[in-house]
C-alpha cells in the first residue's frame, strides 16, 4: 500500500541535489517546508513538497491506492543515520565505568587489562547466535530514538575467526532484522592488539590474510584503524589502508581522541570517507582537512564528531564550530560501545552537540542525516526526503524542529517509517 502524509506542520527534508555534503553556511540549510506533504510509493519517496505542489502531483493521476496520515502539528525529518557505532559486542563494563568515576582514566584501565580487551574476551566466549541475539535487541533501542540506518564496526575479535564472527552477525542482521534497519559494516581489526600477539605480526596478518578474506566474503564496506598512542600509528594506518584499498575497502579513521599523532595526514593521503572522534584536533590538521575539502575534484572527508564520548569520558569536546567555519562537513554519531559511550540514543548526542559543540538545531539535523549518509557513501539512497530515495522518516509530535534539542531528555518521536513501513510507534 502507498502512503500520503499530509499537512505536515514542518517537513525537514535535508534535501541536497548536489554532489556535496552540507558544509559551512549550508550545514544549517535543512530544506524546511511548512505545511508539507510526502507521497510514498513502493517504499520510496515519490513526492515531497508544498500543498499546491501536492495538488498538481495528485491531479497528474499516477498516485493510486494509498493510505493517508494527517500530520498537522507534527514535524517530520529523515530517518537518522548513526554513522559510527560498535553495536556488536558481548558483556558490559559498568565496573570500569565506576572506576573512572572514582578517578582512574580510560588509559589506566586499558593498561591494567580492562578496556577494549575485556570486551574482546567476552566476545570470544560468545557464539554467533548469542551475539546476533544481543545485537538485534540493541537495534530495538536504536530505532526507538530514530536511528534507521546504522554503521557497525568489528574490532572486538582481534583474530580472523572472531572478527569474521562479528562481521557475519552484521551481514545476517542486515539481511533480516525486526526493524528493517540498514546496517553498514566496517572492518576494524586494527582496534587494539591482543596480548598473545606482537603488533607487527598482527598488522601483517591483517594486511596479508584478513583483508582479502573479508573482502571476498563481502563482509565489510569500510576499513578503520584506531590511531592513538599505545594502539596504532599513522604509519600503521597507512599500511593497512594501502592493502584495504587494493581489496576495495574504503578507509575511515578513529583519530585525535586523546592525542594528536598524525592520523589526519594519513586520512587525507588516502581520501578517507570520514575522520572520527577529533576531540583534540589541532588547527594545522583542520587546515589539512579544509584544503582537501576545498578541492572539488575530490570526494569530501566528513568530520564525524562524537560528543557522547566527551561526555561519558569527561574529556574535551571536538572543535565543531571551527570545522563548520572552515567549510568542513560535520556528522554526529553515538560511537555506541561499552567503554567510551554506552548509549544507543542519538537524540542525547544531538542535545550534547547543542549544549557543548554550540551547533544549532538545523546544523545538528544535517549532521545526523545527509552528512552522515555521505560519510557512509549512501547519499543516493537515504539521508534526505527527496523523490527517488528510500522512505526512511521520523514523525515527531512537537511544534518545531528546534524543539528536538530544546526539549531534552524525553522522546517526542511518535512513529518511525523505514522503507515506507511503520516499524516503530511510541505508545
Ligand atoms: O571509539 N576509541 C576506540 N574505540 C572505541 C572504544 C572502545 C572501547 O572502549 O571498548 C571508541 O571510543
Ligand atoms: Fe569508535
Amino acid at each position: 500500500m502507498n502512503l500520503l502524509i499530509k499537512d505536515i506542520s514542518q517537513l525537514v527534508t535535508c534535501r541536497n541535489k548536489g554532489k556535496f555534503p552540507k558544509a559551512g553556511k549550508k550545514q544549517s540549510d535543512i530544506g524546511l517546508i511548512k505545511n508539507g506533504n510526502i507521497f510514498i510509493e513502493k517504499g520510496k519517496i515519490a513526492f515531497a513538497g508544498s500543498s499546491s505542489e501536492l495538488k498538481r502531483f495528485l491531479s497528474a493521476g499516477s498516485a493510486k491506492n494509498y493510505d493517508v496520515i494527517e500530520a498537522k502539528g507534527k514535524v517530520i525529518t529523515p530517518g537518522f543515520i548513526d554513522s559510527h557505532t560498535h553495536f556488536v559486542f558481548a558483556g558490559s563494563r559498568e565496573d570500569e565505568y565506576e572506576m573512572r568515576q572514582s578517578g582512574k582514566t580510560y588509559q589506566q584501565i586499558a593498561k591494567a587489562g580492562g578496556g577494549i580487551l575485556s570486551t574482546v574476551d567476552a566476545v570470544r566466549k560468545t557464539n554467533k547466535a548469542g551475539l546476533n541475539e544481543i545485537s538485534e535487541k540493541r537495534l530495538g533501542k536504536f530505532i526507538r530514538y530514530g536511528t534507521t540506518t546504522i554503521e557497525g564496526k568489528s574490532g572486538y575479535g582481534l583474530d580472523l575467526g572472531n572478527e569474521i564472527k562479528i562481521l557475519e552477525v552484521m551481514k545476517d542482521l542486515n539481511a533480516e532484522n525486526k526493524y528493517g534497519m540498514d546496517i553498514i559494516p566496517t572492518f576494524l581489526g586494527a582496534h587494539s592488539v591482543h596480548p598473545s600477539k606482537k603488533k607487527d605480526e598482527y598488522i601483517y596478518e591483517i594486511c596479508h590474510n584478513m583483508i582479502s578474506i573479508i573482502s571476498k566474503e563481502e563482509l565489510a564496506v569500510f576499513i578503520d584503524v584506531f590511531v592513538e598512542e599505545n594502539y596504532f600509528t599513522k604509519e600503521d594506518a597507512d599500511k593497512i589502508f594501502t592493502f584495504g584499498k587494493k581489496y576495495g575497502l574504503i578507509p575511515k579513521l578513529h583519530t585525535d581522541q586523546f592525542n594528536s599523532i598524525g592520523g589526519i595526514e594519513t586520512a587525507v593521503n588516502h581520501s578517507a570517507a570520514s575522520v572520527d572522534h577529533l576531540e583534540v584536533l589541532n588547527d594545522e590538521d583542520i587546515e589539512l582537512l579544509a584544503a582537501h575539502n576545498k578541492d572539488k575534484s575530490k570526494r569530501n572527508i566528513i568530520a564525524a564528531v562524537l560528543p557522547g564520548v566527551s561526555y561519558f569520558l569527561d574529556i574535551p569536546y571536538a572543535p565543531a564550530r571551527k570545522l563548520i567555519s572552515k567549510n568542513i562537513p560535520v556528522a554526529l554519531a553515538t560511537d555506541f560501545n561499552p567503554g567510551s559511550c554506552m548509549t544507543e540514543n542519538l537524540q542525547t548526542i544531538m542535545s550534547l552537540a547543542s549544549v557543548h559543540l554550540k551547533m544549532n538545531a538545523a546544523e545538528i539535523l544535517n549532521a545526523v542525516t545527509i552528512n552522515a549518509a555521505f560519510s557512509l557513501n549512501i547519499e543516493n539512497k537515504t539521508g534526505s526526503i527527496e523523490p527517488g530515495k528510500q522512505a526512511d522518516l521520523l514523525i515527531f509530535d512537537m511544534p518545531s524542529y528546534k524543539y528536538l534539542v530544546y526539549n531534552f531528555g524525553v522522546n517526542n518521536l511518535e512513529s518511525v517509517i523505514k522503507k515506507g513501513k511503520i516499524v516503530f510507534q511510541n505508545q
